[in-house]
């Protein structure tokens, strides 16, 4: 019996598991070429800013060097979104809303925030302490959601 509850409890770990996995497949679903990678550039930014975020909530140890580098990647991940939204490409599984192609200069002006705020912070990072670094940090944050709410759709099950 034991057994057998052991057995269905592991079971279930692997269902969730896959589940997560299937979930990442149906959110991108249709999704390729430039909007994949477009994609591909969030995410990697998305986990920059999570590991930045676990050691300012004290999950994981501070280290100044790392946040350092982490902000790095989002500052050289935003120089490069502006290649990545070409206009009239086939944009199949994204999630953009289409006014971002009207508002071409203001789109240019929240990535570069988000470039300068991730910028200021792996400076910081560099030497300064965890409190100091923490406001930069919701700095980039910010500059983040303030793309996201003008020119992204929420995904269906968010
Ligand atoms: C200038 C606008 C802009 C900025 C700045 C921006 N994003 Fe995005 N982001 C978008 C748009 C638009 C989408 C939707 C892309 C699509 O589906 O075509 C998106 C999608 C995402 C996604 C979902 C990707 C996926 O797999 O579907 C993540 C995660 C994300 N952004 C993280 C970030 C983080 C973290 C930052 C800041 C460090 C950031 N973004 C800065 C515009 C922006």
């Amino acid at each position: 019996m034991n057994y057998l509850k052991r057995a269905t409890l592991g079971g279930g770990a692997a269902t969730l598991v896959l589940a997560g996995g299937l979930y990442a497949a149906i959110a991108h679903e249709g999704a390729s070429g430039i909007v994949k990678e477009r994609m591909d550039a969030m995410e990697k930014m998305g986990g920059a800013m999570k590991q930045i975020g676990l050691m300012m909530k004290g999950i994981t140890p501070y280290d100044g060097a790392a946040v350092s580098q982490a902000a790095m990647v989002i500052n050289q991940t935003s120089a490069r979104l502006e290649k990545l939204f070409p206009s009239g490409g086939d944009e199949k599984g994204s999630y953009t809303k289409p006014e971002l192609w009207d508002n071409w200069d203001e789109f240019k002006l929240l990535t570069k925030a988000t470039g300068e705020a991730a910028g200021k912070l792996s400076e910081a990072a560099f030497d300064g302490t965890k409190r100091e670094v923490l406001p930069l940090f919701f700095e980039v944050g910010k500059s983040c959601k303030a793309c996201h709410t003008k020119y992204r759709r929420a995904k269906d099950n968010e």
